[in-house]
């Protein structure tokens, strides 16, 4: 059954562990509501799995609506969050309003994910405020990579573990009914998750959260490019693509596809007519 917002906050009360995966298209998102997860983020993760950037930056609004659309048709069963763009939210809290609501909107998806913490607090605000559920995300945000000069862990050292405990508490503050925390120490996100009453959800995190994000390519090994350390891989769909590519080429060139399964038959009367 589809869980709603008020019902992914209680799971946290409940101990109940909290699963997400990405997904970008009708297909995917068709097998994921037919598994037993319970939400699907259409990550701006997009650029780089789906579309070959080398980050997320040049994802824009028009990209997330286009696959959002396509995501929400195949989960009739499962809460969808679209991730807002690098600079869909950044410009003023009027703009992210909007585009917040253009989400909603064009795709009806029911949540919105942001990055940020502190600094994105009257933003999320606004956005609840217009009836838009919002999951915040702090930690590692890949929108901020040229600041952090790479994908790094995150809250390290002293300040950074403090500031990233306030970042979380203002996320909460501001209504956010969850918070990724990606690339967090294991530690700090214990602390995170027990100080917050809205579930942590972990990726790079332990654990110790309340529930857990994972890039479908990743765990089922689809993205040949990096692999972080805190990927697990469930199956290697990957490889089982490039076998079955080339059991294809195999079969077309000793003529074994397509075989007469394969096959439309026509009368022999008619073919004789053509000789
Ligand atoms: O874009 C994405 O896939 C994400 C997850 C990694 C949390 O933001
Ligand atoms: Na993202």
């Amino acid at each position: 059954m589809k869980k709603t917002v008020p019902q992914f906050v209680e799971a946290k009360q409940k101990k109940e562990k909290l699963t997400m995966v990405t997904a970008y298209d009708y297909s995917i998102a068709k097998l994921v509501d037919n598994s037993n997860i319970d939400s699907i983020l259409v990550g701006d993760s997009l650029g780089m799995v789906m579309l070959g950037y080398e980050n997320t930056l040049q994802v824009t609004m028009k990209d997330m609506i286009h696959h959002t659309k396509a995501v929400v048709k195949g989960a009739k069963n499962t809460m969808v969050i679209a991730d807002m763009p690098f600079m869909s939210y950044h410009v003023s809290i009027e703009k992210a309003v909007e585009n917040a609501g253009r989400l909603i909107k064009e795709t009806n998806a029911t949540a919105v994910k942001l990055e940020g913490g502190i600094e994105m607090a009257d933003t999320i605000k606004a956005i609840v405020k217009a009836q838009i559920p919002v999951v915040a995300h702090i930690g590692l945000t890949p929108q901020s990579v040229n600041i952090f000069g790479g994908f790094k862990v995150q809250g390290k050292n002293i300040d950074a573990a403090k500031k990233l405990i306030e970042d979380a508490k203002a996320v909460e503050k501001a209504g956010a009914y969850a918070v990724v925390l990606e690339c967090v120490p294991e530690k700090l996100a214990k602390i995170i998750t027990e100080e917050l009453e809205i579930p942590t959800i972990g990726i790079g995190a332990g654990n110790v959260c309340d529930g857990q994000v994972l890039v479908y390519q990743d765990m089922l090994n689809m993205f040949s490019g990096f692999k972080p350390k805190f990927v697990k891989m469930y199956a290697d769909i990957g490889k089982d693509i490039e076998n079955a590519f080339n059991r294809y080429v195999e079969e077309v060139k000793t003529e074994v596809f397509p075989a007469k399964e394969h096959t439309f038959a026509i009368s022999d009367d008619v073919i004789e007519k053509l000789y």
